[in-house]
Formats: C-alpha cells, structure tokens, sequence
C-alpha cells in the first residue's frame, strides 16, 4: 500500500523527535518516499544532515528560505504529497493547527495543503491531558484530522502516562490505513465498543465482561476499508486499534455524548455493552461499612445510544447496527430488539456461559436485517469483523 506514495513528514520538537528518524526507514523500507520538514525546535533534537541522510532527500526548514521558494514554494510542498504526516505533534503544534497559525513553515504547510493529515502526537502527561490540549485535539479532529496515539508509557520526563508518541509500527499502520484506496474511502463511521463503568462511589463500579475484542477487530477492519473511524471506547481489555480516532470514556452517558459528538457519520456500529443503569446516590466519597446492613442504590435508566441515534429526525446516520448479547432465544429477541430500537441491523450472539464467546477470541453471529436473518459460521472475530465491514461498505454506497 505505501510503495510509490510520496509522505510529508513534519518532525516537531520534542524528545520523540529521534523515533521519527526510525519511522523515515521504515516508509522507504516499504517503498514510500519521505520529504522532511524539520521545525526549529526539532532541530535541538535531531540534525538536518541525518534527517536527510535517512529520507535521501533534501530537508525543509525554514518558511523565508529564499532558495527553498524558488526550487519549491510552501503551497506546492505542501500540494506534493499523498500524506502530510506530523510527528511529533507537539503541544504547540496541535495548538498553532486547531487555531490556523501560519507563522513558520511547518504551520504553513499544513494550513495550505489539500491532502489528509496524520498527526501522532507527543508531550507530558499533564501537558496531553490538559484542557486546552483536549479541545485542540477534538478541533482537528472535527476538522478531519486523522491521529495515532499517543500511548501510556514512561516519559522522558520521569512522569507515567499518556503522552507517549506511538511505536514506529502503529504509526505506520495509522499512514497505511490513511492512504488506504478501500470502498469505504473518504467515509466517517463511528464504533462504540467495551463495557462501561457506572460508578458507586469513587473506588468501587458496575461493569460487564466485555474485553471490546469484537468492537476494536470491528473498527481495524472499517480502518483497512479506508473509513475514517470514530472509535469510543469504555475501558476495555484489549488496546485500541491505529489509525483510528480514539475517543475514551467511562459511563453509558459519557458514551453518549461522545456519539454526539462524533456525529455526523455514514454509518454507526453499536458493539459497545453498555450499562442499562447508573446509580443516581453514587457515593461522593467511599462508602463505609455501617451495622445497618448493605447501603441502598438507588438507580436510574442510562440513555440508550443504539435508539436515539437510529431513532434521529435529522442527520442520522446512513446505516445504524446494533448488536444483541443474548443468553437464549437469541434470533428472536434479536429481531424484536431490531424492531425496538428502530436500527437497521442486529449483529445477534449467543454469549451463554459454555460458548465462551464473550471476552473469547471467537464469535458466531446471526445477521438481522430487514430482508431476514443469515446464521454466520463460528469464527475469529477478525473474521466477522472483516466480514460485517465489508457489508457495512457494500451497504454504503459508494462516493
Ligand atoms: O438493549 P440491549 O443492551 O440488549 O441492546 C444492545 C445494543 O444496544 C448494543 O448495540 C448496544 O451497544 C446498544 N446500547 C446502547 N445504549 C444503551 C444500551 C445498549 O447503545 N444504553
């Protein structure tokens, strides 16, 4: 997929900054052709010379370098590539491309080009979780802006967390998935997935078994199809997929926002096994042990994704699925749950204890659709992911 694809790789300043390095030889390794624009606080951490020893070609680095404008001005740069890939994409970074600055060459660039672009950012934990940085993030994001990470690790700063820039592999599958020619090209999906957690009090919660294994093999395969994928996850067992957009969150009403807020899209897949309830007196601090007996919970209904998005009178999604985690009876209650909830597909399993489905690496489903139900074979949930992502595509029609 990368052979003969030409990459814009925007190296910010930061400490990641040497990674990118790695990730020059890996693109050329695979046949893509890299050209480096360096920032200038990138240069405190990796030299022109080897930036563009490794790339094999000439290094950009500074927007009034007159000679750079002569052979090749900014806009036609920025025009000159399948890819804009920025990496690290510092703090400063991100803040200068969800607000529109064009002050050096780098920020120039990106507010100038007409291709997609990637941005794997890198920065302090507090720096990453920071307010300012999480509207930035949700900015770009709006604006189509695809990311990659970053990851929890240890930091060169001694600090423990997220913020880490993605290993080199992720980023590549992220740029892979972002050139990707697939049928569902140009399309926004957005996939719920894992459980939720309903707090009682701030130590203890209510979840479910979901490990989200069906949901993320589900948003890697609309990923390898070319989709742009929204990817809200409760806290699952199994990390999310690259190259998706990663949105992170904890209760069923957290969850339901975030839909919102991914909206509008071509398709929504529901996978996410959320909590039918919260506790309405959750505890402000830990709730103690009395001679009175067990504490009373008062609970309340969360609100149901699934229906109010397929239940929408405007801007609803092209196709809406939802899935059925049921114990017996499975296709009945599924094709009663399609009726209810107003979606147009049920994905319908059966997650009794002896099938070892649920949290297991294998799945077999019952496809409901308006035309009937299809009793799919046992197989990998990779398999029916791959599967249900090429029918959701088929069922998108084509741009
Ligand atoms: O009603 P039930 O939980 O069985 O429905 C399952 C389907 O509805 C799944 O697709 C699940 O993601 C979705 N759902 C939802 N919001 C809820 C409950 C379920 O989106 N509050």
């Amino acid at each position: 997929m990368l052979a003969g694809k030409r990459i814009l790789l925007i190296i910010g300043g930061g400490i990641a900054a040497f990674k990118s390095q790695e990730l020059i030889r890996e693109l050329r390794r695979r046949g893509a052709s890299v050209v480096p624009v360096l920032t200038r606080a990138s240069e405190e951490f990796v030299t022109p010379l080897s930036v563009s020893a490794l790339a094999a070609e000439k290094v950009y680095r500074d927007l009034f370098d007159l000679s750079d404008e002569h052979e090749m001005g900014h806009i036609e740069l920025s025009r000159a590539a399948d890819l804009v890939v920025v990496a690290p994409a510092t703090a400063d970074l991100m803040a200068k491309m969800a607000n529109g600055l064009a002050n050096d060459l780098a920020s120039t660039v990106l507010m100038a080009t007409d291709k997609r672009v990637l941005i794997a950012p890198a920065m302090n934990v507090r720096m990453w979780q920071h307010p300012a940085t999480q509207r930035n993030l949700a900015a770009l994001t709006g604006d189509g802006v695809l990311s990659v990470g970053p990851v929890d690790g240890d930091m060169a700063c001694g600090e423990y967390g997220p913020g880490r820039m993605s290993e080199v592999p992720q980023i590549v599958a992220a740029i892979d998935a972002a050139l990707s020619d697939g049928p569902l090209k140009g399309r926004h999906v957005v996939v719920t997935s894992g459980p939720t957690h309903e707090p009682i009090d701030p130590v203890r919660y209510i979840a479910n078994r979901s490990s989200g294994a069906q949901g993320t093999a589900l948003a890697a395969a609309l990923r390898d199809l070319g989709a742009r994928v929204s990817f809200v996850t409760g806290p699952a067992r199994v990390p999310p997929p690259a190259g998706v957009e990663v949105i992170r969150v904890e209760t069923a009403r957290e969850m339901a926002d975030a839909v919102a807020a991914a909206l509008p899209a071509d398709a929504a897949v529901f996978a996410a096994a959320v909590a039918d309830w919260h506790v309405v007196n959750a505890g402000a601090q830990k709730m103690k042990k009395t001679a009175g007996g067990m504490p009373a919970l008062d609970f309340a209904e969360n609100p149901d994704i699934l229906a109010t998005v397929a239940g929408m009178s405007s801007g609803r999604p092209g196709l809406v699925v939802g899935f059925a985690a049921e114990t017996e009876s499975v296709v009945d209650h599924a094709t009663a749950k399609r009726a209810r909830k107003g979606c147009d597909w049920i994905v319908a399993n059966d997650v009794s204890a002896g099938t070892g489905i649920m949290g297991g690496s294998e799945n077999k489903v019952h496809l409901v659709t308006a035309e009937g139900v299809e009793d799919w074979p046992r197989m990998s949930k990779t398999e029916t992911a791959e599967r249900l992502a090429a029918r959701i595509a088929e069922a998108v029609a084509p741009r």
